[in-house]
Formats: C-alpha cells, structure tokens, sequence
C-alpha cells in the first residue's frame, strides 16, 4: 500500500483527479469505480475543470452505493449527488454510468443484480474510495463481513448523524443502503482512497497502521495489492 501525504487538501484532491484523467486518457473505455460524500466533491470540481480534450463518451462507471428508498430523482440520492457534481459536466453516456437503484421493489434482488453488472463489465480499473469517520468504505459499516458482496446494510447512527447534513431538517436520512460489498471493492484493479481533515486523522491511522478488522473495513485495503491512500496532513497526523 502507498501512502501519500499531501501539505493540503488541493493537492490532495488534485492527485486524485490526476490519477483518474490519466487513466482515462490511456484508456477511453476505462471503468471507474466512483465514491460520494463531501470528500469527493473537489475532487470531481477539479476533474471537470482539468478534463478538456479528454472524452469520457465511452467510459463506463459504477458507484459504491445508494440509499435504500430514494429514486434516482430524490435530490438527496447518489443518483442525484452525481448528475450534480459530475456527470451533467463531462460527455458521459448516461448508459454507461451505474448506480444501485434505491427505489428498487427488492433491494436485495437489486444488490446482486448490481454485483453481476461489474463483473459483466470485466471489473473496475480504479476504485475511488472516502472513509467515514468510523472506518466505512462505501456503506460497508464496522461489523461488515470483509468477504462481503454487494447488499442492503443497515446504516449505523453515527454515519446517519455524519450524513445529516445533506438531507434537510424535515428530511429523515435513510436507514438502509445498498453497498458495494468489501470483497467487492477488493476486486478492483486498483483503489485509491482518499481523506481529509483533522476528523478523519483517526480512522486513517486504523486503515493504514491498525489490525486489519472488521472493526475498520477500510483496513482491508492493506490487502489489496494495488492502493494507495491519498492524504493531507491534517487526515495524516495520528500516522
Ligand atoms: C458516505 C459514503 C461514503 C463516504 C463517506 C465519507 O457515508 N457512503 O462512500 O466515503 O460518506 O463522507 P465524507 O466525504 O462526506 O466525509
């Protein structure tokens, strides 16, 4: 696993970026494998602001996860986050861009379906990752099976809590996602994982320097034999 500290979260995140336009450029048909959350934010910000002369007409992409019972449309799905963030900004063809459908009637059903797709795909060349503050990866909770596949989890409190902020306060955070799975994740040609801020420092130094546990899903990503986790200083301090 390589580990790469950046002064601050611009360049941090413009590492990112860097990694997943060249990938592209080598590769007009790669399959991305692409995250949410704020982390992910400027990463997609600067990918759009440095993608001119690279086409992503023929890129394929698979999110991590979705909210169990939104619709694509739902202004708080993942669906949503990333028509917003990314999608509407790039050439991209909408067929080619995957996300679990989270108003699906069996959620379930859904989840395997959604595994087979990546692996009729061939499975992802990159894997973008953020962590939660607990250790998660994608929804994949603390106490998740490290040999799990894509399913429907249970979102613990403390990731509702960390969430809140995107929904509004009338608005209730879903209870259940559909994830990819860890061994799911696993299966990547290569992830990179990237975190920032002082409040995330803690679950770094689990996924990095901890037992690799089902405590700290994410640390199973010293396993992998393609990572690298991208950081800035202040997600770096408890190395
Ligand atoms: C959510 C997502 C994760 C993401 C995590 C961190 O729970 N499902 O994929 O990594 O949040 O989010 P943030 O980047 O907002 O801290």
């Amino acid at each position: 696993m390589k580990v790469l500290i950046f002064p601050d979260a611009e360049r941090a995140v413009a590492r990112v970026a860097d990694t997943m336009l060249s990938l592209v450029r080598a590769n007009p048909e790669a399959v991305l494998g692409l995250a949410t959350g704020g982390t992910m934010e400027p990463v997609y910000r600067a990918l759009i602001a440095r993608a001119a002369g690279v086409s992503f007409a023929r890129v394929t992409s698979f999110n991590l996860d979705e909210y169990v019972g939104l619709a694509p449309d739902h202004p708080q799905s993942y669906h949503a986050y990333m028509r917003h963030h990314l999608f509407d900004h790039l050439d991209t063809d909408p067929a080619r861009l995957h996300l679990p459908l989270g108003n699906a009637d069996s959620p379930n059903a859904e989840a395997e379906r959604y595994d087979a797709t990546i692996a009729a795909a061939g499975g992802v060349d990159l894997q973008l990752l953020g962590l939660g503050v607990n250790g998660h990866i994608g929804f994949n909770e603390p106490g998740s099976s490290l040999g799990s596949r894509t399913r429907t989890k249970t979102l613990t409190q403390k990731t509702r809590d960390d969430n809140a902020r995107f929904f509004g306060a009338d608005e209730e955070v879903p209870h259940y996602a559909i994830t990819m799975g860890i061994a799911t994740i696993m299966e990547a040609r290569e992830v990179m994982l990237l975190a920032t801020g002082p409040h995330k420092a803690q679950a770094v130094a689990n996924t990095v320097e901890g037992p690799v546990s089902t405590f700290c899903p994410a640390s199973m990503i010293q396993f992998h034999r393609h990572a690298t986790v991208v950081l800035d200083e202040e997600a770096a301090a408890k190395l």
